[in-house]
């Protein structure tokens, strides 16, 4: 597995490494790895004749400086992960590399951004643009793998794709999780052990809001059994909890709106901000 911190570095070794006709399979990732980013992965080896991961704790992406300076960093582990788990190429740039110059860009993703995360954390989306397709232009992949524990970013990247004429292939990857249900998360490290108990609340509520839509109960009846089961839960300190269409992501008011209903939620607890979601 080779290692490297240039864009020059890693076009070459790409380069290097690519034949005709191979495919090139690519994983953006922030590190802190853990087995869902390693389920992306091994999509990717198993799917490509090369794959490359990236590790890069994005500024432009971060609205919250503190989120930022808190962000666990665990390269030994991450290179370790990623060796065992085949992959070829490791591309670790330092912020500098990524931004030589400051990046002024605006995106436009049709009104995806404005909603759940997007409302909540205000520019977050338009630097995981800035990133991505950086990331994008630099690596050049057939393929790029995306975790469906981020829904509204996999939705982001799908349209940024499609709008900028990106010659790749965005195959999302059903979220992972622990033994009790909670998604995985490099942000789950910053748990005490009480919040770590506490933070099954999450995907408890995602799979009973599933039941009780299989059980033909009407939307506004979940969604506001849902807040009630956070606003019980002293802990928790609830953002959203939005029942939305899963193209256009505009929350719905009744099921007969979308055949494709998600559940999306993202709350506090302490110090740490978790999101999840689920196909109703
Ligand atoms: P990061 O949070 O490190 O996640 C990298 C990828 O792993 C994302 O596609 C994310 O959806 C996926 N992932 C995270 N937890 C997962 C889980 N439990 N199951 C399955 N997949 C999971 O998302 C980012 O980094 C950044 O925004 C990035 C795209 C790298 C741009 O900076």
């Amino acid at each position: 597995m080779l290692v490297v911190s240039t864009v020059s570095e890693l076009q070459e070794k790409h380069r290097h490494l690519k034949k005709a006709g191979s495919r090139t399979g690519f994983v953006p990732t922030m590190g802190a790895l853990h087995p869902g980013h390693i389920s992306l992965v091994e999509e990717s080896v198993k799917g490509c004749d090369y794959t490359i991961v990236s590790i890069f704790v994005n500024p432009t992406q971060f609205n919250n400086p503190d989120d930022f300076k808190h962000y666990p960093v665990t390269i030994e582990s991450d290179l370790s992960m990623l060796r065992d788990a085949g992959v070829d190429l490791v591309f670790m740039p330092e912020v500098k590399e990524m931004y030589p110059e400051e990046d002024n860009r605006v995106f436009d993703f049709g009104g995806l951004d404005q909603v759940m995360e997007g409302k909540f954390r205000p520019g977050h989306f338009n630097g995981v643009g800035q990133i991505v397709s950086k990331l994008f232009d630099f690596v050049q992949p057939d393929v790029a793998y995306f975790g469906e524990k981020d829904f509204q970013q996999l939705a982001i990247i799908q349209y940024m794709t499609r709008a900028l004429h990106y010659p790749i292939e965005i195959v999302p990857v059903p979220t992972m999780r622990e033994r009790d249900g909670l998604a995985m998360s490099s942000r789950n490290m910053r748990l005490t052990a009480i919040e770590r108990e506490q933070a099954i609340l999450i995907s408890r509520v995602l799979f009973e809001a599933k039941e009780r839509r299989i059980r033909g109960e009407a939307l506004v009846g979940i969604k506001a059994w849902a807040e009630g089961e956070f606003a019980a839960h002293p802990m928790f300190e609830l953002e959203y909890f939005d029942i939305v269409d899963a193209f256009s992501l505009q929350a719905l008011h009744t099921f007969d709106e979308s055949d494709n209903p998600v559940a999306c939620v993202a709350a506090h607890l302490g110090q740490v901000r978790l999101i999840d979601n689920i196909r109703l």
